[in-house]
């Protein structure tokens, strides 16, 4: 089966990101995740890629973050290695200094005319959900459209970088289906009827429903361009501790560093009570400190390259992404979905290429994309408030283990 119904269009118009691509204009009209709050320390500078661009980071000793330019324009320095002053950046090189709109502010030893016409890129920015997001289109952002969580627990969040293009691991987003051979092995095998998963197209994403053979019934919103939010079990390591809640709720962030490795950003709401949190920062830490030393990237390569079998890592953290790693990346770098053999229990990622295509055909021709709302109440607000109160998780440890 063709993956496009658009001979001008190909898979790889939503594959390919970078600056001056159709794929790479559509998703610069939204707000990116571009880093974890937490990674990013009061007047601290990092370098990040996104989008196969390179930029600089800072937070400003006011606790705002900014996004600049990559380079000092004066002799190329990488910004990010440089001070932050106030709400600036001075470069380490000779010391060119630039405000977080990117022009410049003062350029030692030289006139502060020669300084005022010297600028870079700026970026809007905000901070929300535990993660620093970014606007690289043109024109005013467009309003921030995800809301809050609402159950006022600790938000905790999470980043994990995959070797392959970012469509792939957001088609997976949209196959429900996955999860009862993908996580087969050991970490959360749920069957489920295709024919049981619906999708509904709304002003602000589309919402997936669905019920599971042991009667859960679940809802996902999928947010164009590459995001879910969705309540999710809480991962093996801590699941078999028992540490937390259950379930979370949870949002998910595809976003391509380049065409062939991407991040995803995870922010989820743990709600625990002030009694639970002592006991819980201590698995958690136990956790990050068992995540740390096995790292997902770096044993899902080794699987895909046969150095390892799952089947020998089934004591992994977070198994339940490796799994989803080994998958994914198993596809390749940029799977050719010119030779897919698509079939019933594809609904989904059939509905999100013709999405996407609907929109990417916009753009080509000059004509009006849709305008995604911002997500409001949340729905089957009742449904999703069951899930994230029941007890089991549905995780299993994996057999030996
Ligand atoms: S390279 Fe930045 S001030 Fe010289
Ligand atoms: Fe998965």
């Amino acid at each position: 089966m063709n993956s496009t119904d658009d001979s001008s269009l190909t898979h790889l118009d939503y594959c390919l990101t970078g600056p001056g691509t159709v794929g790479g204009r559509y998703m610069r009209r939204f707000w990116q995740p571009v880093c974890r709050s937490e990674d990013l320390p009061g007047e601290r500078a990092l370098p990040i890629r996104i989008l196969g661009e390179s930029f600089t980071l800072y937070r400003g000793e006011g606790g705002t973050p900014y996004v600049v330019g990559q380079r000092c324009p004066h002799r190329g320095t990488q910004l990010s290695v440089g001070w932050v002053e106030g709400e600036t950046i001075r470069c380490r090189y000779h010391g060119w200094r630039f405000d977080h709109s990117g022009q410049c502010v003062e350029i030692p030893a030289n006139s502060a005319a020669f300084a005022a016409s010297m600028r870079i890129p700026g970026y809007p920015t905000v901070e929300r959900l535990g993660l620093v997001f970014a606007y690289f289109g043109e024109g005013d952002p467009p309003d921030f459209p995800y809301p809050d969580f609402v159950g006022h627990g600790m938000v905790e969040t999470r980043v994990q970088e995959l070797g392959c293009n970012f469509f792939q691991s957001y088609e997976n987003d949209w196959d429900l289906y996955h999860a009862a051979w993908t996580h087969r092995t050991g970490g959360l095998h749920i069957p489920v009827d295709p024919a049981r998963i619906t999708f509904e197209e709304t002003a602000y994403g589309v919402v997936m429903r669905s019920v599971r053979e042991t009667g859960l019934s679940s809802t996902s919103v999928l947010l164009l361009p590459a995001a879910i939010r969705l309540p999710v079990p809480t991962h093996n390591a801590l699941a078999y501790r028992k540490a937390g809640p259950a379930w979370r709720d949870t949002y998910l962030f595809h976003v391509p560093t380049d065409d062939e490795n991407h991040l995803v950003f995870v922010t989820q709401e743990v709600r625990i009570s002030d009694d639970e949190l002592p006991t819980y920062r201590r698995h958690y830490a136990d956790y990050l400190a068992e995540r740390t030393a096995m790292p997902v990237k770096e044993y899902g390569e080794r699987i895909v390259s046969g150095e390892l079998y799952l089947a020998d890592a089934l004591n992994h953290p977070n198994l339940v992404t490796l799994e989803d790693y080994i998958a994914q990346v198993g596809q390749g770098r940029i799977v050719d979905r010119s030779q897919d053999h698509l079939s019933r229990t594809d609904k989904g990622v059939m509905l999100l290429r013709q999405l996407w295509l609907r929109e990417l055909r916009a753009l080509k021709e000059g004509k009006p994309v849709k305008n995604w709302e911002p997500m409001g109440e949340r729905p089957d607000a009742e449904a999703v408030e069951a899930v994230l109160r029941h007890e089991g998780t549905g995780v299993r440890k994996p057999i030996g283990v």
